[in-house]
C-alpha cells in the first residue's frame, strides 16, 4: 500500500505544473475576440437599420421652390443678363428684346440639344453650351451648333409688391409660338 502511494506521488511529481497564467491570457484573448465580434454585429445591425429606414422615411433632398422673386424691373438695365439666379433656381433673368419689343423674360439654362447647362459669355454676348458648342442669342434663339431650337422661357409677372416673380412650373417654347403669350414676359 505504501509502495502504491509512493508510485502515485512520484507520477504526480512528473506532471507538468498547471500554468494558470497562460489559461487566463487565452481566456482574455477569446473574450476580447468575442467582444469585437459582437460589436461588429451590432454595427452591422445599425447600418442595416439605417439603410432600410432610408427607404421608409421621406426623401430629405429639397428642390428649390418653383416661384421666386427676382427684384424690381427697374433693377434691369437694357441688355442686362442676370446670372445670379442660375445656380439656385436654374434661371437667367434678362432685359432684352424679342421681335423688336423690349421685355424682361426668364430663360432656362438647359441646352435644347442634349440638356447640358449653357453659360452666358458677356464678352461675346451669347449663351454657349460647353458640351457640343451650341450658341444662343440673348433672346434665347439658337444660331450655331447642334441645338435644334431656342432655350425655353419660364412664366414671369409683376407680383403685388411690384417685384418680378418667376414661376418655373410653366414653360414656353418659341417654336410653338408660345413666346407671344404675355405670361412669359414683362413689357418694359
Ligand atoms: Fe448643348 Fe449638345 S448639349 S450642344
Amino acid at each position: 500500500m505504501a509502495d502504491e502511494r509512493d508510485k502515485s506521488a512520484a507520477s504526480e511529481s512528473k506532471r507538468p505544473p498547471v500554468d494558470h497564467g497562460r489559461r487566463g491570457v487565452r481566456g482574455a484573448v477569446f473574450g476580447s475576440f468575442l467582444g469585437v465580434g459582437l460589436a461588429a454585429l451590432g454595427a452591422a445591425g445599425g447600418l442595416w437599420t439605417l439603410a432600410t429606414s432610408r427607404f421608409l422615411l421621406p426623401n430629405a433632398v429639397t428642390e428649390p421652390p418653383s416661384r421666386f422673386k427676382a427684384g424690381f424691373p427697374g433693377d434691369y438695365l437694357p441688355g442686362h443678363v442676370e446670372t445670379r439666379f442660375k445656380d439656385e433656381f436654374g434661371v437667367f433673368v434678362i432685359h432684352g428684346t424679342y421681335r423688336g419689343k423690349s421685355q424682361i423674360y426668364a430663360l432656362s439654362p438647359v441646352c435644347t440639344h442634349l440638356g447640358c447647362i449653357v453659360i452666358w459669355q458677356e464678352g461675346e454676348q451669347k449663351f454657349k453650351c460647353p458640351c457640343h458648342g451650341s450658341g444662343f442669342y440673348r433672346d434665347g434663339v439658337n444660331f450655331e451648333g447642334p441645338a435644334p431650337r431656342p432655350l425655353e422661357r419660364y412664366a414671369i409677372r409683376i407680383a403685388d409688391d411690384g417685384q418680378l416673380e418667376v414661376d418655373r412650373s410653366k414653360q414656353f417654347q418659341e417654336e410653338l409660338g408660345q413666346w407671344d403669350d404675355p405670361a412669359c414676359y414683362v413689357s418694359v
